[in-house]
């Protein structure tokens, strides 16, 4: 179907269902064991309703926002996803393009089809970009990343610290996905290639150690990705990490994990409560696929969110511009819904506008 009959970021799935190799597809769409989490990730937002307001002057909405310091023009971004090129030959740099465009932010995965240096360079002028950091058992690997890093102008790094070890994504057993190269990848790839250095890309003794040498090597700001509790936004804060993501990888790596959106329902009262609200910026991924999810999250003390798939998806269907159109999209579902929820800035997404009764009731 032409990019015109695109109403929302399902509809991306839908084709890119049709379209992807049987491999390709099951690599982006799979999730560990039941998929439990891919599915609880999506559905907490349905539980969650808006008490709008009324009668407040909504002509101007403004969905911009910062993001550790950068602008941008909406609150969301591209989070890391290994393999881009999988569903479409220009890969991340289309992705690269696309979100330049739209000025949001992509987060380039460590484990990209495309090098770094030719998806910082395929950025358009004016751009900004986050490297997410998978920390190899040879640390020097890291700390050469961290340097190109600094080359490439890239304004945060988010260490991933949710994949001691790879979930078990059956989807992609019974497609013999054999991406190797890939920085999300499975057990097949480890006993056909266990030689490959690249399956060596996860360290089980990654800890608060290396985050606190790591900000000690860089004024990037430093970030952790894959936060899942509360106890570990409070230890991150005493470590000075600039930022957390609360998210369980898309539902790929531990089953039966939360969705990162109650969890953030539980963080962020607490920060408040103890003055450290300002003290870290959280963001969630996982799940969204709305403007409204957005807006959810945002109430709730997000500084922004974050998708994976959707944004696969787009680029393996349309390239640059499926990308730009998912953007498009989910900014315009934003503008709709601030009008009808009375609230035109940002700054005035906050708790009482969310009805969380029954968030909870599974
Ligand atoms: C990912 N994700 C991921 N995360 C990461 O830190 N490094 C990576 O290389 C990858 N690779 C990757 C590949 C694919 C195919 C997917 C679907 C996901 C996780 C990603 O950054 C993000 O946390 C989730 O995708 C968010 O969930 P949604 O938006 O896909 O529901």
């Amino acid at each position: 179907p032409p990019l015109s009959d695109m109403f929302n970021l399902s509809d991306f799935e839908y084709v890119a269902k049709q379209i992807l190799p049987p491999n390709a597809w099951a690599y982006y769409s799979s999730a560990a064991d039941d998929e439990i989490s891919l599915r609880e990730n999506h559905y907490a937002y349905h539980r969650i309703f808006f008490h709008p307001k009324v009668l407040v002057d909504v002509s101007e909405i403004d969905i911009s926002t910062e993001f550790l310091g950068e602008k941008v023009d909406a609150p969301f971004y591209c989070s890391a996803a290994a393999q881009a090129r999988l569903g479409n030959e220009d890969g991340e740099l289309s992705i690269a393009r696309g979100c330049g465009d739209e000025n949001i932010i992509q987060m380039i995965s460590s484990q990209a089809s495309f090098s770094f240096d030719e998806i910082t360079d395929a950025k358009p002028d004016g751009a900004n970009q986050w490297f997410q950091l998978y920390v190899l058992p040879d640390r020097e690997k890291a700390y050469d990343a961290i340097k190109a890093c600094e080359k490439k102008d890239i304004k945060g790094i988010f260490v991933t610290v949710d994949t001691a070890l790879l979930g078990r994504r059956e989807k992609d057993l019974r497609h013999r996905v054999f991406s190797t190269g890939d920085g999300d990848d499975n057990e097949v790839t480890a006993f056909v290639a266990e030689n490959d250095p690249i399956m060596a890309f996860k360290d089980p003794i990654l800890t608060w150690k290396d985050i606190q040498k790591f900000k000690e090597a860089t004024d990037i700001p430093i970030a952790i990705k894959g936060v899942q509790r509360l106890e570990d936004v409070l230890i991150a804060i005493d470590n000075g990490v600039s930022a957390v993501v609360l998210s369980n990888h898309g539902g790929r790596q531990l089953d039966f994990a939360r969705s990162p959106v109650e969890i953030l329902a539980e963080v962020m009262p607490v920060l408040r409560e103890r003055g450290l609200d300002k003290k870290i910026e959280v963001y969630v991924d996982g799940g969204i696929s709305r403007g409204s999810d957005v807006i959810k999250a945002l109430c709730l003390g997000a500084k922004g969110v974050g998708l994976g798939r959707a944004f696969l998806y787009a680029n393996s269907a349309y390239g640059e511009d499926g990308v730009k159109k998912a953007i498009q999209l989910l900014k315009s579902e934003m503008y709709l819904d601030m009008k009808l929820l009375g609230v035109s800035k940002i700054e005035d997404l906050t708790p009482d506008l969310l009805d969380l009764r029954n968030l909870y009731a599974r």
